[in-house]
């Protein structure tokens, strides 16, 4: 398997918050999809919890209209706190929504023209070095006793360098809903990347591997997006421009040992809901028990 030379470390994500929500219209109207809570902490909180869990340290936000409420929710919330504090009420549930000044860049995406134009528009803020990408909406939970997918991720980039996806491996008969890997040499979690195909009829597939949300790229990848190249549905897409890379650079597939969500469609917003709750021992027993009563009631 190839060794990549390039081993900068991952200090940057680009979280591409501006794309519209059209599936989960009227809800996503006034509130952006990523502030949608999944139980007790909105979706954008999942990401940014396993971007620090992975050592990322400066979060860059591509935002679009109507999206404050997510750089807000990173702010500083001193009214609250003052009253929270003077009616002595633990501060410890902010904790995860604080981060340390200047290490939270927002850039506007003006016109939502694709998700390889939303991750170009913060090519200024990542500059010459590596970065991760995480799509918000893609709910990556690691199995039990496993690190989160961008830590893999980064373990994985610690032994080859270069550029990353995570994969997910999925039943055959699925696959034409995805974007596949065309497989080279494997070994335990990692796979070398030898082509991407956008939503391949399920007898042409090249696997069933398919990409998840979670990117680690070499900055030459922002030359490419540079191009301003359309693709699928007219929009600038970053599997093409991530494809233009394979064969310059070393590009792996790291296999997630975990469960993605797609939290951008209602069913995987519904699942990822139960499937959370439960997993928390706060919760599960009384979920079991609701579930079971309206299950007995719908028959
Ligand atoms: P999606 O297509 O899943 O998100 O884009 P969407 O456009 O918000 O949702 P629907 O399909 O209309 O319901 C994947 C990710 O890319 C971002 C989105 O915010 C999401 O995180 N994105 C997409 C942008 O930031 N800009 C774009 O132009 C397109």
């Amino acid at each position: 398997m190839a060794q990549s030379s390039q081993r900068r470390p991952v200090r940057k994500a680009v979280f591409p918050v501006a794309g519209m929500g059209t599936r989960f219209l009227p809800a996503t109207k006034a509130i952006p999809k990523e502030m949608l809570p999944i139980i007790d902490r909105p979706l954008i909180q999942y990401a940014v919890d396993e971007a620090r869990e992975a050592g990322i340290e400066q979060l860059i936000f591509v935002t679009g209209r109507g999206k404050t409420a997510i750089v807000e929710h990173f702010d500083m919330a001193f009214e609250l706190e003052t009253t929270m504090a003077e009616r002595e009420k633990s501060l410890a549930v902010l904790e995860p929504t604080r981060i340390q000044p200047g290490n939270l860049v927002a850039v506007r995406q003006q016109v939502p023209l694709g998700l390889g134009h939303a991750i170009w528009c913060a090519r200024a803020i990542v500059g010459d070095e590596p970065f991760a990408i995480f799509l918000p909406d893609e709910l990556m939970i690691a199995n039990r006793g496993s690190t989160g997918c961008m830590k893999q991720m980064v373990e994985a980039y610690d032994e080859v360098g270069g550029n990353l996806i995570s994969v997910l491996e999925v039943p055959r008969e699925e696959v034409s809903s995805y974007g596949v890997i065309d497989p080279g040499a494997a070994q335990g979690a990692l796979t070398e990347v030898r082509g991407l195909v956008e939503k391949p009829r399920r007898e042409e597939a090249p696997s069933n591997l398919i990409i998840s949300g979670r990117y680690i790229l070499q900055p030459e990848v922002m030359r490419v997006l540079e191009r301003q190249e359309k693709g699928a549905g007219g929009e600038i897409q970053l599997t093409d421009a991530m494809a233009q890379m394979i064969g310059t650079q070393p590009f792996h597939a790291v296999t997630f040992a975990g469960k993605r969500y797609d939290c951008g469609s209602k069913l995987g917003f519904v699942e990822a809901t139960l499937a959370l709750a439960l997993a928390r021992d706060d919760m599960a027993e009384d979920v079991r028990a609701m579930a079971a009563r309206l299950l007995d009631q719908g028959s």
